[in-house]
């Protein structure tokens, strides 16, 4: 006959044995956003949870929160250091806390086009930036885009003396200050999620963000005036608490960082495709008008805005900006 403690010993090894398989269960990867689900941003979180839990069945499960509904910006990064969330997209402005350098991605009219700011990013020092997080328990998983910057407001905006007087909703970033202020506009750093309402309210008059983000927060319907200005560029970081992904077993991460390569490339693509349809979409509605800038024009904006690389340079490097500047060859 078999001794209670036999019985017991077995018990207690089933107990583990299935506790075991639970916490393998149970890696839950909780993935905040602020943006629209019909944003590059949106759908890559979306993507990454499908591929995620196709090929890690039963091992990781992705619960995506978009537009600011579990923790918005100002709480997002916190949260993440602190476990509440594992895996976040802010755009690169709201960094700076974090490193200096990477505010280089702000400076006004700095990258000719998207290609540019791709070869930049893959380059040794865009490469550089994202792994500059290390040191404050940040891993960059990589860079995603959304697009180039247009400035709206309900006056049109043609020369920079236009924005003058003017109250614009800018992102936490110095820069973006600085780039406000040198063309005697007053900016106010306001959270995404309260963008919409400052505007319709007129506690700001103006804003600039690209169009994916003008079309899917209805950010058209309360600014008469979109200027193509195309001042910046928008991109995110994809950025996670670097004890937590360490600590993931080794083949998960392997099969997760696969699969964010794999997002990665397709969000830029839909980055591309909404860039055009967005604005295609704001043009048809009518709600907003759409100025294009001759070159005359652009040349003046880009010189009234030219002292913030003076002011910003020490800050971020001399070696940094030109390497920027060159990713435009
Ligand atoms: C903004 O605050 O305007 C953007 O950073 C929002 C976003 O995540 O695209």
């Amino acid at each position: 006959m078999c001794k209670p403690s036999f019985f017991r010993a077995l018990l207690a090894g089933v107990i583990l044995a299935l506790s075991a398989g639970i916490a393998q269960a149970e890696i839950v990867i909780k993935f905040s956003h602020v943006v629209a689900e019909n944003t590059p941003k949106g759908k890559g979180a979306l993507l990454f949870k499908k591929l995620a839990e196709e090929q890690l069945k039963g091992k990781v499960t992705v619960e995506v929160y978009p537009n600011s509904s579990l923790f918005g910006d100002g709480k997002e990064m916190e949260a993440l250091l602190l476990g509440d969330v594992q895996l976040i997209a802010p755009s690169l402005s709201k960094f700076d806390r974090y490193t200096k350098q990477i505010q280089v991605f702000d400076l006004p009219f700095l990258f000719k086009d998207i290609d540019a700011v791709h070869r930049f990013q893959n380059g040794a020092v865009g490469q550089a930036i994202l792994g500059s997080l290390k040191k404050k328990n940040l891993a960059g998983l990589g860079y995603w885009d959304n697009g180039m910057k247009q400035l709206s407001a309900n006056k049109p905006l043609r020369k920079p003396e236009d924005a003058k007087g003017l109250k614009f909703r800018i992102q936490a970033s110095d820069i973006l200050e600085a780039q406000f202020k040198a063309v005697g506009a007053f900016p106010q750093k306001l959270a995404f999620a309260e963008v919409y309402q400052a505007l319709e309210t007129g506690v700001v008059d103006g804003a600039e963000n690209p169009w994916s983000n003008i079309y899917s927060q209805k950010f058209f319907e309360v600014q008469k005036y979109i200027t193509e200005s195309n001042n910046g560029y928008l991109g995110y970081m994809l950025v996670t608490n670097a004890k937590f992904w360490n600590g993931l077993p080794a083949d998960v991460r392997k099969t997760l960082e696969e699969i964010l390569a794999e997002v990665t490339t397709q969000v830029n693509q839909w980055a591309t495709e909404f860039s055009e349809n967005d604005r295609q979409k704001i043009k048809d509605s009518g709600k907003s008008e759409l100025l294009k800038l001759t070159p005359e024009e652009l040349a003046a904006w880009k010189a009234a805005m030219k002292s913030v690389y003076d002011k910003f340079t020490p800050e971020i490097g001399q070696e940094i900006i030109d390497a920027a500047v060159a990713a435009n060859n």
